[in-house]
């Protein structure tokens, strides 16, 4: 393609240097030097100035910042696969296509949430943050006693690409006994050689569950599904894993659930408000967060950053993208 007929994409967060490249070369890139996090007039801007947004899921796409006049651009091309944070009802409306990086992720988020699960049970961050206190006076038998994790139920709501590896991790790695609910669960076959059990409702999960594990999209259904209530169901003896997204918990309502000892611990990737922690948890021995790192290794990140081109390219060729969500 030459320089002038290079569709022109504007790309709201730095990405790794590979794909950064391959950018360059196919396209006419706009790249966020400072990676500054997008205001929604930049965001605006670029609808405008663009023929194609890459997004991330720092940017809130809203019908509101979709309704720019002239939109120019023709294609979202969302680095990650949750898409939430994109008004798609809106972006179809305005002719826009929007396609995800789907597959590229489901391993290491899997593994965060093993790493999660571990992590809690077995009290790692407030071990580590005692050992770098220089606190540790050595090993003793009642020292920091955890729970163990090898041959306890895992309750997974959603059974989808990332609920499926995290299964088949936590049943060949650790003897669990997986059980799930999915409203719509995969074959018959999958789930067997899965040997994860399916449950009528999410509150079966919750009963019987000594971990349970956050894997459904973000929807207008799944908001708070965490909420008091549900939280109230978990045993007191264990732990909440959140790798999906923020707002399927009802965080004040989990804070609440941890200072009643309702439950015993959670371990957080995402978060409501993020970046912002509702403060409380900050404070909690028993809580583990992180920040958003389901995805965050070199390999996955440039695969995800690669499969957001190819998606473009094929736009741009004039085929069918192959991860188009609208
Ligand atoms: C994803 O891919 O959905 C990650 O959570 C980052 O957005």
């Amino acid at each position: 393609m030459s320089g002038r007929s290079r569709p022109t994409v504007v790309v709201t967060r730095r990405l790794p240097a590979p794909v950064e490249q391959r950018l360059a070369q196919e396209f006419d890139a706009r790249v966020n030097q400072d990676d500054h996090s997008f205001t929604t007039a930049e965001l605006r801007e670029a609808l405008r100035g663009a023929d194609a947004l890459v997004p991330t899921v720092s940017d809130r796409i809203t019908a509101q910042t979709l309704a720019v006049e002239p939109l120019r651009a023709r294609i979202l091309a969302n680095f990650g696969v949750g898409y939430n944070h994109i008004d798609v009802a809106a972006a179809k409306a305005r002719g826009l296509v929007v396609t995800n990086t789907p597959d590229v992720l489901t391993d290491d988020t899997a593994d965060d949430a093993i790493m999660l699960m571990l992590m809690v049970a077995r009290r790692a961050g407030e071990g580590e943050r005692h050992v770098r206190s220089g606190t540790w006076t050595g090993w003793r038998p009642t020292h920091m006693l955890g729970t163990k994790v090898s041959g306890k139920t895992l309750g997974l709501i959603g059974l989808g690409r990332i609920g499926r590896a995290v299964a088949r991790r936590a049943h060949q790695g650790f003897g669990m006994h997986v059980v799930f609910h999915d409203p719509y669960p995969p074959p018959a076959n999958v789930v067997a050689d899965l040997a994860a059990e399916p449950k009528a409702t999410v509150e079966d999960v919750l009963r019987e569950a000594d971990f349970v594990s956050l894997h459904s999209p973000a929807t207008p259904e799944t908001r708070h599904l965490m909420n008091a209530e549900r939280l109230a169901l978990m045993r007191p003896t264990a732990f909440l894993i959140n790798t999906a997204r923020g707002d399927i918990v009802d965080e004040a309502a989990l804070v609440a659930a941890l200072e009643r000892r309702q439950i015993a611990g959670a371990a957080l990737d995402v978060y409501e408000q993020e970046p912002h922690v509702t403060p409380a948890l900050l404070t909690m021995e028993n809580v583990v967060l992180l920040p958003h790192l389901g995805s965050a290794t070199q390999e996955t990140r440039v695969a995800m950053g690669m499969r957001a081109l190819d998606n473009l390219a094929a736009f741009f060729a004039g085929s069918a993208p192959r991860d188009r969500v609208v």
